[in-house]
């Protein structure tokens, strides 16, 4: 993972130098890092200027040893921290037996994956795929499909509603549904039959589904990349009344909000409903390996059939066991729980603490959270960076919306001291 400068003597690097792997090997500083990445790797994101080199449960370390407390975690998918040594295990143990197959074959772990996953959550039948973005689009793939085969929708004229302000990945599907111009521009043509009503309006809803050429709405319970926005009481129980009424499919992404994150093991429980199709990823897959899903009943996930949809990766024994893994976690020690109670204890603190002239508004569920900055002071990158010099890194979404997201397994007393970095770090900044 490091690169390597080699020289003659090893020895007398250590001695040069104490930062060295465990090979005795020198790592790079964070400049040479930053340099290095800047020059070979496409510019599509804009990084905090940090260079990890470990992680453990809910920190990293850069390259010169100084410790973060991570508030991204891997943009929600390290739930159970760095390294979490059941997830490790998992994988190292099944990599020496059968990591990749494809589904060609039958393999021993993928069924008891799919028996666990779909158990867990209530479905006949789970669809495996590898990232968030392609679950999504093999939910609006089998909305369209269902739309043909059960609705009886006329040929190629389907229609997926999203919410404004959707975010669900970075191909031509996800990006032809987006309202945002930087996912958007300049990735013309778009998919035909994709159009947006507000997020949190359920009159707007209903006015687009009584179209009956509508197939399916996709929607995430609470907006994450938007801002973390959280819609009002009674939305997701008024999405699942309209769906039902219009006979149009409800996919819930809850790429980011599943899994402990929001607080319940879905941000659907909140509400008590069930979408009829439910999209996991990130946290899925335990930090370590892309796994998403699709999970549905027989009526629904029926009508794909064989060589019609699928995925090289998906469904892998690696993969597989991981998933089972991250699951087993996320009940043995209670996550979803711990975000809730965690989640409560931070809102209240900057809530109260925090400089309201510099933070306009501070909101989120569970340990999904955001702060709302007021920009006539300061930009939300700039408070990064602050952050980062005070040993707590995190990102913004947007120039004034930083979003807070530690993984799940940390303690009260950890997040009291993060908390603290966060009010220290803003009430800090002068506002005159
Ligand atoms: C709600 C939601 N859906 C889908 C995705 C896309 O996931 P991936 O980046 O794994 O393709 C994201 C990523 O941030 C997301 O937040």
């Amino acid at each position: 993972m490091f690169s390597k400068f080699r020289s003659t003597s090893i020895i007398k690097r250590k001695l040069e130098s104490a930062l060295v792997n465990h090979e005795g090997i020198r790592y790079l500083s964070s400049k040479e890092v930053i340099d290095r990445e800047n020059k070979f790797a496409a510019h599509n994101y804009h990084p905090l200027p940090v260079a990890l080199a470990k992680g453990q449960g809910v920190f990293v370390w850069d390259v010169e040893g100084k410790r973060y407390y991570d508030y991204l975690s891997g943009y929600s998918a390290n739930n159970y921290g760095h390294c979490h040594p059941k997830i490790v295990e998992t994988l190292q143990k099944q990599a020496q037996v059968l990591h990749h197959t494809s589904r060609a074959f039958y393999s021993d772990v993928f069924g008891e994956y799919a028996s666990f996953v779909t158990k867990l959550f209530g479905y006949d039948k789970v669809m495996p795929m590898n990232t968030g973005v392609e679950a999504d689009d093999t939910a609006c793939k089998i909305s369209r499909k269902w739309g043909y085969k059960v609705k009886k929708i006329p040929k190629d004229q389907a229609k997926m509603i999203f919410a404004v302000d959707n975010f669900w990945g970075r191909s031509l599907a996800a990006v032809s549904a987006s309202t945002d111009p930087l996912s958007f521009e300049n990735y013309g043509p778009f998919m035909p039959g994709f159009s947006c009503v507000p997020y949190n309006d359920l009159q707007a809803l209903e006015k687009a589904l009584q179209d009956p050429l509508v197939c399916g709405f996709m929607v995430e319970p609470i907006q994450g990349e938007a801002g973390v926005v959280v819609p009002s009481e009674g939305y997701l129980n008024g999405v699942r009344t309209l769906c039902t009424k219009y006979n149009v499919l409800w996919s819930a992404d809850e790429i980011q909000t599943g899994l402990g994150r929001t607080g319940k093991r879905l941000a659907v429980d909140y509400e008590d409903v069930k979408p009829d199709i439910l999209v996991l990823g990130k946290a899925l897959g335990g930090g370590v390996y892309p796994v998403s899903a699709c999970l549905a009943n027989d009526p629904i996930m029926l009508v794909v059939e064989p060589g019609t949809h699928g995925s090289t990766f998906g469904g892998n024994p690696l993969g597989s066991k991981v998933a089972i893994a991250a699951l087993e976690i996320l009940e043995e020690e209670n996550l979803a729980n711990n975000a809730f109670e965690l989640g409560e204890i931070f809102r209240t603190e900057l809530r109260k603490k925090l400089n309201k002239n510099i933070v306009i508004e501070v909101r989120g569920r569970g340990l999904l959270n955001a702060i709302v900055i007021n920009k006539n002071h300061i930009e939300a990158w700039d408070i990064c960076l602050k952050l980062k010099e005070n040993g707590l890194i995190a990102k913004h979404t947007h120039d004034n919306i930083i979003r807070f997201a530690p993984p799940l397994v940390i303690t009260k007393d950890q997040l009291k001291e993060s908390a603290d970095i966060i009010v220290r770090t803003i009430n800090g900044i002068e506002t005159n």
